[in-house]
């Protein structure tokens, strides 16, 4: 384990409320001011029945990190639930702490972070900086969406030993070495699931978006081997989000006990 909080932190409210769901924030209304209203009323509504919150561009854009996502941030801390900025950091080392930094400072929990751009002078930043600060970093292993193969699973040569592995296998491995707080792998590619799991060997967290809109089967995700489900459009275009989501926790919870 690492001196990072944010495992444990998120952990414990999966248990305590029994929802392994993080929404992602993702709406797109044009009015900032509604776009804040309603986010902050959906936090507020669903806060019992998830374990966290990721937000995306979709809110950091238009409303502003240190103005209006600071605000949702507070919020969303006072309900006592972890935060994920999804920001995918890709960048040289300098520009990452920077980029790091600033959500940090804002008020984030927890980013997510390309393996593919390596540590030195690279991620050793960011993971330098979210032990410093306590934070967590979650690395992507396989994208949810169709053309994540095309990169993802990619045949290449380990550096070290000349063999050939799927990139996939290779970020798997990167991801224990480094201590990472979770891997993203699609809830779209359950063999990947499958596999990755294999590697990792509950040592971290398997969290899988891509569930409902992008096709992603909960039912089958759920069956103990993804540990949080990052859901978002499926949950905010609901007619009644509360429902919605607790029939959500119900699948999973009775599946991954089967
Ligand atoms: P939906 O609406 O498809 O939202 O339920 C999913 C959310 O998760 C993001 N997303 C990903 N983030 N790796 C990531 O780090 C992925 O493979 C991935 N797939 C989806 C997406 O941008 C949205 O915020």
């Amino acid at each position: 384990m690492n001196n990072r909080n944010f495992r444990r932190w998120i952990s414990k409210t999966k248990k305590e409320r029994g929802s392994s769901i993080i929404l992602a924030l993702d709406y797109t209304i044009a009015n900032p001011h509604e776009l804040l209203l309603r986010s902050k009323k959906t936090i507020e509504n669903l806060s019992p029945y998830i374990c966290g919150v990721k937000f995306n561009r979709h809110l950091v854009l238009p409303l502003g990190l240190y103005s209006g996502v600071k605000e949702l941030l507070g919020l969303t801390r006072k309900l006592g639930l972890p935060s994920i900025m999804d920001c995918k950091i890709n960048d040289i080392g300098a520009t990452n702490r920077t980029i790091a930094h600033h959500y940090y400072s804002a008020g984030f929990d927890s980013v997510t972070a390309n393996p593919f751009i390596g540590w030195e002078d690279g991620l050793n930043q960011v993971f330098k900086i979210s032990n410093d600060l306590n934070k967590g970093v979650i690395l992507l292993v396989y994208m949810s969406h169709k053309g994540a193969l095309e990169g993802y699973a990619q045949r290449v040569k380990h550096p070290n030993t000349n063999k050939e592995y799927f990139q996939y296998q290779i970020f798997a491995e990167k991801a224990l070495k480094w201590n990472a707080d979770g891997v993203i792998v699609g809830a779209t590619y359950p063999q990947k699931i499958f596999e990755i799991n294999k590697i990792l060997n509950g040592k971290i967290p398997i969290y899988s978006p891509g569930i409902g809109v992008q096709g992603g089967n909960i039912d089958l995700v759920a069956k103990g081997m993804s540990d949080y489900f990052i859901i978002g459009r499926s949950i905010l275009n609901a007619k009644d989000q509360i429902h919605y989501v607790q029939n959500l926790n119900e699948i999973i919870n009775r599946s991954s006990k089967d």
